[in-house]
């Protein structure tokens, strides 16, 4: 039985919505009104409470800082015609949640305090829930370390908290990517899995030097060849090849998209073969020679379902077909947002309502 939690709440005396431009919505730069903190101390969760959103002190020697022991989920809330507000599937994000809390030795969090800490964020403030196409509140839970300590041991000490934005696509054009051979995002025994923010840091170098070069994401590849596909800087790496859907494998080094497998069930029920494998590179760019790679793209909570228009090898760009023409993720991208905006019945119980 869920127990409900006891949340303090504290209403902001001047919401920020009025002068809100909600047809400019720059990803993750505008914050609604509130946010929701929690601190864990002396072995447990405590001091739930909803405040304005706003700065909050730190000692400058928290772990977190020195040493990254901190993480975060990525998730959205839709807006359906009758008012109604739904969270797309929180239950995957606080099962992952806890997965990278593991990993990064530090304490998890009930799957129920998680699940109410979103609903009282996104409830409270609903009115930010934008209306347009495409667009969403985009729902960032995290934890990070706050002990005042420089030796490097897990932190005794943690905050929870979450901040919510309005936001529209996180991708606005059709993705140049590059695949990558030189730099690694994770190998085998780390920390690929985990949504942890160092490797995010660590993507950042890579990441800003393929921006320099004119592309627009990075396809990462496997630590020891870089002759495999692992996934996108922020979003996993989806292909159809001769008519099948085909997807690197979620091992160690891969983020378990909730995207990826939810793609992955709509496929399957269309009766679309599936094949979850190692995908070569070699592979990749002889279908996309050969025209038997028929549609690629990047599956992410953020990034939605971002058409890629070209993948560079090796000094060489392919060129794929025009992402309008593509069969698999047009249907993909429909779908999903026909679930996600209410407008087909979501009969696999993805949508989890807010406030009723
Ligand atoms: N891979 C990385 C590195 C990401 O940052 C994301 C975004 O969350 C994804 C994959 C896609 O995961 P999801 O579909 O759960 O948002
Ligand atoms: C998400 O899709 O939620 C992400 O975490 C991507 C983010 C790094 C912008």
């Amino acid at each position: 039985m869920t127990e409900t939690l006891d949340i303090q709440i504290t209403k902001t005396t001047h919401s920020r919505l009025q002068e809100t431009d909600f047809d400019n919505l720059p990803f993750g730069k505008i914050f609604s009104d509130h946010m929701f903190v929690a601190d864990y101390a002396d072995g447990e969760w405590k001091n739930f409470q909803v405040i304005p959103y706003g700065e909050i002190g730190l000692s400058p020697a928290i772990s977190a800082l020195h040493y990254g022991q901190a993480f975060f989920e990525g998730i959205k809330a839709y807006k359906h015609a009758d008012g109604k507000v739904v969270i797309f599937r929180p239950d995957k994000n606080a099962e992952r949640f806890n997965k990278s809390a593991e990993r990064l030795c530090m304490p998890t969090l009930p799957e129920d305090i998680f699940l109410q800490s979103l609903a009282a964020v996104v409830d409270i403030d609903r009115d930010w829930v934008p209306t347009q196409d495409n667009h969403a509140l985009y729902i960032r839970p995290f934890m990070f370390a706050t002990d005042p300590f420089l030796g490097v041991q897990p932190s005794a000490t943690y905050k929870y908290m979450v901040l919510t934005c309005p936001v529209g696509p996180y991708f606005s054009k059709t993705l140049r990517v590059k695949i990558e051979t030189n730099f690694t995002r994770a190998a085998e025994g780390g920390m690929g899995f985990a949504k942890a923010a160092g490797n995010y840091a660590s993507s950042m170098l890579p990441g800003k030097t393929a921006v320099d070069e004119g592309f627009d994401q990075l396809i990462w590849t496997d630590a020891r060849d870089h002759a495999y596909i692992e996934e996108m800087g922020a979003a996993n790496a989806m292909f159809v090849l001769d008519g099948k859907l085909v997807t690197p494998s979620t091992q160690s080094t891969i983020l378990k998209g909730v995207t990826r497998d939810t793609v992955i069930k709509l496929a399957q029920e269309w009766g679309v073969p599936v094949e979850e494998r190692r995908v070569s590179v070699a592979e990749i760019v002889e279908g996309a020679k050969n025209g038997k790679l028929t549609d690629a793209f990047g599956a992410g909570t953020a990034a939605t379902i971002a058409p890629v228009g070209s993948i560079s090898y090796n000094g060489e760009e392919y060129f794929l077909i025009d992402p309008k023409e593509r069969e698999f993720s047009q249907k993909v991208l429909k779908t999903l947002n026909d679930i996600k905006y209410g407008v087909i019945p979501d009969t696999h119980g993805w949508n989890f309502p807010v406030g009723e």
